[in-house]
C-alpha cells in the first residue's frame, strides 16, 4: 500500500512563481503529514516540457526547445525544491525517455482497444492555455487583441487550426463519467469545482483531438510519426509513466491508483474529465481524488506570468525563510479557496504567531531549564488539573489535526496545532515557574519541606512544558522542517526517541517520552525578528 500524491507538471516556459510554489509545498506539508503516520509514500512533481507554448517561447530566445527547457529546468525548476525544501520522491521531465516510452505504451493500448480514430479537425485553438476552445467559449479580442479571437475562459488569444488528426472518443464517457462522480463524492474536491465539473459533463462531451502534425516538439505517435501527441494528452500521462506504465508492470502496480492529484482549479477539468476517461478507455483504475485549490490573489488579481505580477519563491524566502513561506501559504489561506497575499500579512504572522508564538515558548522553556536545573531535562512529579488539562489539549488536538489533514485542510490543521501553542503559553504564565524558582531557593519562608514540594513543582512544570513542545516539534515538522530540527536538537530528543521524521502523529500525544536527563541546550532563535529595512 502506498500513498501517491503528485502536482501539476509545470510549463517550462518561464521560472517558477509562488504560485507553482504554492501547489508544491501544499503537497510536501500534506505527504511529509502522511510519512509521518508511517505510510508508504510518493510525492511526484515535474515539468510539461513539450507544446506550441513552450516551443515559441525557445524560437523568441533563439534557442532550440531542448536546449531551452535544459536550462530552466537546471537553473529554475529543480533549484526552487530546495528554495522550498520539498522532500519530494521524484521529479519527472515529460522529455525523459522514461516518459516518451510510457506515454507511447499508453497509446498503443488505446489503439488496440479501438480508442482512437482518425479523422479532421477545424477550431480554435489557445496557445496560452494549449486548449481547443468550443465555438461558444470564442469572443471577440480588445485592446491588444483587437482583430483577434479570445477565449472566453481565460483571454487567451486563438488561432484558427486546420488538421488530419486523431482523435479520442471522449463523448461516449459522459455517462460513465457522471456515474464515477457520484459513487464517489470525494473524486473531485472542493465542492466547487465538483459542482462545476459535473454540470460540465452533463452539458454533453466532444471527442477530442489529441495529435497534432504542423510543428515536432512532442512525443511522436508510435504508428504514425508524422504526428505528435497533444500536449494535455501526453502531460497527463505523467502521472501513469513516472510510475512505470509500460516500462515496470509491478512498480506501476504497487502505486498506481493516485491517492491525490491536487492542482489548481484552472487545470481541473483536464484532471477530473478527460483524465479518468483516459483510464477508463485503457482499462485502467481511476486516481482517489482529484484536489483543486484556489488562486493566489495578488492586490485583488491571480498571480499570473502574464499580467507581470508574478512573485519568485525566494523574494520571500530570502527574507522570511522557508519555513515560515511553508508556514503562511498553509495557515494563512483555505486549501480549495482563492486567497490574497500580502506581504504585510505574511510579516504580521511571522511576528505574532511564529516569534512570539513559538519561537519565544521554545527559547524560553530550554531557558529555564538551564538556569534552574543546569540543562537536564528534570523528571515530573505527580500532575495538577493544568497538567491534566493541557495533555487533554494535546490529545485532542492532535487528532483534530490529524482529521483535517485528511481531508486536505491544512489550514485548520495548523489552527488546532496553534491551540497547542497557545495553551502551552498560556499554561506557562499560569504556573509562572519563575516565581516557583524563588520559593525553592527560600521556601517562600516556610521551611525545607516547602522548598522540597516547589522544588518537584517546578520540575513538574518544565518537564511538561519540554513535552509540550516535543509535540510541536512532531505535529509541526511537516510544515516547518527546518525549525523542528532545531527544536528536536534543543530538546536532546534524538539519542533517546530517534530521529524527529520518524516519530509518529498516532503516539505523538503519549506523554512522559522525553528522558528526564536529557540535555536541553538553547538554540538560536527559531524566528528572529526582521528588522524594518529588511521587510
Ligand atoms: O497548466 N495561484 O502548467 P502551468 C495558485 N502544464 N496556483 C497557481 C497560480 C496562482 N495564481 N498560478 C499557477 C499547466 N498556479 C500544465 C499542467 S498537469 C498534467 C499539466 C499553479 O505551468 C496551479 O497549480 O500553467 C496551476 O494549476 C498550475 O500552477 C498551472 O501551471
Ligand atoms: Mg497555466
Amino acid at each position: 500500500m502506498s500513498y501517491y500524491v503528485t502536482t501539476p507538471i509545470f510549463y517550462v516556459n518561464d521560472a517558477p512563481h509562488i504560485g507553482h510554489g504554492y501547489t508544491t509545498v501544499m503537497g510536501d506539508v500534506l505527504t511529509r503529514w502522511h510519512r509521518q503516520r508511517g505510510e508508504d509514500v510518493w510525492y511526484l512533481t515535474g515539468t510539461d516540457e513539450h507544446g506550441q507554448k513552450v516551443l515559441r517561447r525557445a524560437e523568441q530566445n533563439g534557442v532550440s526547445p531542448k536546449e531551452w527547457t535544459d536550462r530552466l529546468v537546471e537553473s529554475e525548476w529543480l533549484p526552487v525544491l530546495d528554495t522550498l525544501d520539498i522532500a519530494n520522491d521524484d521529479f519527472i521531465r515529460t522529455t525523459e525517455e522514461r516518459h516518451t516510452l510510457g506515454s507511447q505504451a499508453f497509446w498503443r493500448d488505446l489503439y488496440e482497444r479501438g480508442e482512437v480514430y482518425k479523422g479532421s479537425f477545424s477550431g480554435w485553438y489557445s496557445v496560452g492555455s494549449e486548449e481547443f476552445v468550443g465555438d461558444d467559449d470564442v469572443a471577440d479580442g480588445e485592446d491588444d487583441d483587437e482583430g483577434h479571437k479570445v477565449s472566453a475562459l481565460d483571454g487567451s488569444r486563438l488561432e484558427w487550426v486546420t488538421e488530419e488528426n486523431y482523435f479520442f472518443p471522449l463523448s461516449k464517457y459522459a455517462d460513465q463519467l457522471l456515474q464515477l462522480y457520484r459513487e464517489n463524492p470525494d473524486f473531485i474536491q472542493p465542492a466547487s469545482a465538483r459542482n462545476e465539473i459535473i454540470s460540465f459533463v452533463e452539458r454533453g462531451l466532444k471527442d477530442l483531438s489529441i495529435s497534432r502534425s504542423t510543428f515536432d516538439w512532442g512525443v511522436p505517435v508510435p504508428w504514425d510519426t508524422s504526428h505528435v501527441m497533444y500536449v494535455w494528452i501526453e502531460a497527463l500521462l505523467n502521472y501513469v509513466t513516472a510510475a512505470g506504465y509500460g516500462v515496470d508492470d509491478e512498480r506501476f502496480d504497487r502505486l498506481w491508483p493516485a491517492d491525490v492529484h491536487i492542482v489548481g482549479k484552472d487545470i481541473a477539468r483536464f484532471h477530473a474529465v478527460i483524465w479518468p476517461a483516459m483510464l477508463m478507455a485503457a482499462g485502467r483504475p481511476v486516481p482517489h481524488r482529484v484536489f483543486a485549490h484556489g488562486w493566489l490573489l495578488v492586490g485583488g488579481q491571480k498571480m499570473s506570468k502574464s499580467k507581470a505580477n508574478g512573485i519568485r519563491p525566494d523574494e520571500l524566502v530570502d527574507v522570511f525563510g522557508s519555513d515560515a513561506y511553508r508556514y503562511y501559504f498553509s495557515r494563512a489561506l483555505t486549501f480549495g479557496a482563492d486567497g490574497s497575499i500580502s506581504w504585510e500579512d505574511i510579516r504580521a504572522r511571522y511576528h505574532a504567531e511564529l516569534a512570539n508564538g513559538f519561537g519565544n515558548l521554545a527559547s524560553r522553556v530550554a531557558g529555564m531549564i538551564g538556569k534552574y536545573f543546569g540543562g537536564e531535562l528534570p523528571a515530573a512529579g505527580a500532575p495538577s488539573a493544568a497538567e491534566t488539562e493541557l495533555q487533554a489539549t494535546v490529545a485532542e488536538a492532535s487528532r483534530a489535526a490529524d482529521e483535517a489533514i485528511e481531508r486536505i485542510a491544512p489550514q485548520d490543521a495548523l489552527t488546532q496545532v496553534w491551540r497547542i501553542v497557545d495553551d502551552l503559553n498560556g499554561y506557562l504564565t499560569d504556573q509562572a515557574p519563575w516565581l516557583v524558582a524563588k520559593e525553592v531557593n527560600t521556601g517562600g519562608g516556610a521551611g525545607p519541606q516547602a522548598a522540597d514540594s516547589a522544588s518537584e513543582r517546578l520540575a513538574t512544570i518544565l518537564n511538561t512544558a519540554a513535552e509540550g513542545l516535543r509535540v510541536l516539534a512532531v505535529l509541526l515538522n511537516p510544515v516547518m522542517p527546518k525549525a523542528c530540527a532545531s527544536l528536536w536538537d534543543s530538546l536532546g530528543a534524538e539519542p533517546t526517541l530517534g530521529p524527529l521524521a520518524d516519530q509518529r502523529i498516532d503516539d505523538v500525544a503519549t506523554w512522559g517520552q522525553l528522558a528526564p536527563g536529557s540535555t536541553i541546550t538553547k538554540v538560536p532563535s527559531l524566528f528572529p525578528r526582521i528588522e524594518d529595512e529588511d521587510a
